[in-house]
């Protein structure tokens, strides 16, 4: 049976799993540097390069531990390679490279927004392609139409902030502290999320499958604090007011992007969502998912939370590549951005 270490470092946290070619993960571990963004309420790429240099080797060190193997025991190496902060994903690739030069096994790139659809079959246990694809995390929001593992077209994705940025952005804003996503759920259990009337940038247009949050960030800024540019201090904020925002926010992302991914099954004609990222964790997002699977009829995949936030569990992805016999060269680079793709018709399969 072949093995095959895997390694994500695309953002802030420095992973490594060992998984098999039956898709069994033997190993997962993951060092979060949470700790150290927290202060600045957002990820600072410099820390998190730095960090990852720090991390990489005693996790995937541990990874094999866990796993009960050694290095020549590996059948390749996996890592992400794209897309990601630039500092974080050359610590990543770079190991990679290196073991898989010395352990004399090829090397495996990995998309990481693949990786994150990836995460659906792999809690499924089952092919869930072909499927509309949603991710939604700390730097994207996209939608994507599936038709195999590593068959991705995107048919559209957020013009300005992600998702996850706007939950970062707006638990910073009212003092929660760092991942914001986490918080403000836990905040908005408390609120009353029709208190204040925010906008649901581009849901009314549906002739797009993009979303926009940065207008929602600023409609929150001025609701707090005023318009203009005024001191923002949550130290003064009302704890139900807190509660109110956090639960006004969640519930207008939420319409956002269960808004479009609905639209985007209605005009492909397909019958299966797959949710990965970051904010795939959110309570109120899933049941909401689940509560319209039940009622329109399809068929919704998102996996636990440990396989949503950034894991190299998902980086099973290159089993797939693996058999298909797609190797990478060693000199393989990182590509840190999306690329620019013109926008897909929406429409069924031709
Ligand atoms: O996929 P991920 O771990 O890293 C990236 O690739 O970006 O996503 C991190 C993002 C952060 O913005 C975090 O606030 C958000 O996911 N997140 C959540 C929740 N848990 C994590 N957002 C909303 N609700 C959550 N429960
Ligand atoms: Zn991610």
């Amino acid at each position: 049976m072949a093995l095959i270490l895997t390694i994500e470092s695309t953002c802030d946290e420095t992973a490594a799993a060992v998984v098999n070619d039956q898709l069994t993960a033997l190993s997962s571990v993951v060092a979060s540097q949470d700790r150290l963004h927290e202060q600045f309420g957002g990820v600072v790429p410099e820390i998190a390069s730095r960090a990852h240099v720090e991390r990489i080797l005693p996790v995937v060190d541990a990874a094999l531990t866990k796993a009960a193997i050694t290095l020549a025991d590996l059948d390749a190496v996996a890592v992400a390679n794209r897309p990601g902060l630039a500092g974080s994903l050359l610590v990543g690739l770079m190991a990679a490279k290196t073991l898989a030069l010395v352990c004399d096994v090829p090397l495996i790139a990995v998309d990481h927004l693949q990786a994150h659809i990836y995460a659906c079959r792999l809690a499924a246990g089952r092919d869930v392609f072909p499927s509309i694809g949603l991710i939604v995390s700390g730097g994207h929001s996209n939608l994507y139409r599936c038709r195999t593992p590593l068959d991705f077209t995107p048919l559209g994705g957020t013009i300005d902030d992600a998702a996850g940025e706007a939950f970062d952005k707006v638990a910073s804003m009212l003092g929660l502290g760092f991942p914001g996503g986490p918080a403000v759920q836990r905040a908005a259990e408390r609120g009353d999320s029709k208190r204040f009337r925010l906008p649901r940038p581009l849901l009314d247009d549906d002739s797009r499958l993009d979303f926009s949050f940065s207008g929602l960030k600023t409609a929150v800024r001025y609701r707090l604090f005023g318009a203009g540019r005024p001191e923002m201090d949550a130290s003064a904020l009302d704890p139900q007011l807190t509660a109110d925002m956090a639960a006004s926010v969640q519930a207008a992302i939420i319409d956002c992007l269960v808004g479009k991914a609905v639209l985007a099954l209605e005009r492909t004609g397909y019958s299966r969502l797959c949710v990965g990222g970051g904010v795939a964790a959110n309570r109120p997002f899933r049941e909401r998912l689940e509560a319209l699977a039940a009622e329109r009829g399809f068929e919704l995949f998102i996996p636990p939370l440990s396989l949503c936030t950034d894991n190299a569990v998902m980086g099973a992805i290159a089993v797939e590549k693996f058999k298909a016999g797609q190797f990478a060269a060693l000199d393989l680079e990182i590509s840190a951005g999306l690329e620019r793709i013109a926008p897909q018709p929406i429409s069924a399969d031709a």
